[in-house]
C-alpha cells in the first residue's frame, strides 16, 4: 500500500486509473472499473470524463449502493451520472429489486468472472470502505461477492464483499479532509480493527491530501 500526498489528489488518482485503462484497453480485451460512492469521488469522475479516452469499451461498476429511490440524492448512482458524463458501459447495482445482490453479482460473473481491474475506494471517518460497515454483518460474509447491509446512516446498502474486492487487479483510495486523517492512518497501519484495514489487496495506491494525512507525520 503505497501513499501519495498532494494537493490534488483526485487528479493523481484520475491520472493512475488511465493509465492503468490505457495500459489494458484492447479490442478484445475491455476494462472493468468499479468505483465508489460518496462525496469525495466527484473530483475524480471530473477528471476522468475530461481526458478524452475512448470509453465505449469501459464498464464501470458501482462498489455499493444504497438501496434509494431512482434519483435520490442518496444514491451513489445520481453523482456518479452527474460525474463520469461518459459513454462508458455502465453496471449500476439494481437496488429497487429484492434481490439486487444476487442479480448484481450474476452480472459481474458473468461480465468479467468476477474479477475487476480496478476498484477506487473511499473511506469514512469510522474506517468504513464500500459499505463494509463497522460491526455490520456484511463483514463476514466471504461465500458471495454482493451482500446487503443493515441500515446505515437511513439507509441500507448493496455492496461488494471483501472476497470480491481483494479479487481485482488494482485497487485506489481517494482520501481527502482533517476528518479522515485517523482512519486513514488506521489504513495505513493495516488495523483490522476498521473494516478498511481488513482489505488484502494485491497492489493499492493512497492518493490524500495533506489535511487526510495530516497525522502521518
Ligand atoms: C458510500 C461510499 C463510501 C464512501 C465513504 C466516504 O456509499 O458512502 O461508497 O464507502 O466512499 O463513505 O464518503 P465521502 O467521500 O462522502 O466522505
Amino acid at each position: 500500500m503505497t501513499l501519495d500526498v498532494s494537493d490534488d489528489p483526485a487528479g493523481h488518482a484520475a491520472a493512475h486509473i488511465l493509465t492503468n485503462i490505457r495500459a489494458t484497453l484492447s479490442p478484445d480485451r475491455p476494462f472493468h472499473l468499479a468505483v465508489s460512492g460518496g462525496q469525495t469521488p466527484y473530483p475524480l469522475f471530473r477528471a476522468l470524463a475530461a481526458a478524452g479516452l475512448d470509453w465505449s469499451r469501459v464498464h464501470v461498476w458501482q462498489v455499493d449502493e444504497r438501496v434509494a429511490p431512482a434519483g435520490d440524492s442518496a444514491r451513489n448512482l445520481t453523482l456518479l451520472r452527474q460525474g463520469l458524463d461518459v459513454p462508458a458501459v455502465f453496471h449500476r447495482i439494481p437496488v429497487e429489486h429484492p434481490d439486487a445482490a444476487d442479480r448484481y453479482a450474476r452480472e459481474l460473473e458473468q461480465a468479467c468472472g468476477g474479477v475487476l481491474d480496478l476498484v477506487h475506494l473511499g473511506l469514512g471517518d469510522d474506517g468504513h470502505t464500500a459499505s463494509l460497515i463497522p460491526g455490520d454483518p456484511v463483514l463476514n460474509v466471504f461465500d458471495v461477492d454482493v451482500a446487503t447491509t443493515g441500515p446505515y446512516e437511513g439507509h441500507r446498502r448493496v455492496t461488494l464483499t471483501i472476497p470480491a474486492l481483494e479479487r481485482s487487479r488494482y485497487a485506489v483510495w481517494l482520501v481527502t479532509g482533517a476528518s479522515k486523517s485517523a482512519a486513514l492512518a488506521r489504513l495505513l497501519a493495516h488495523d483490522r480493527t476498521i473494516p478498511a484495514g481488513r482489505l488484502r489487496l494485491a497492489h493499492s495506491m493512497i492518493y490524500a491530501d495533506p489535511a487526510a494525512a495530516g497525522r502521518l507525520g
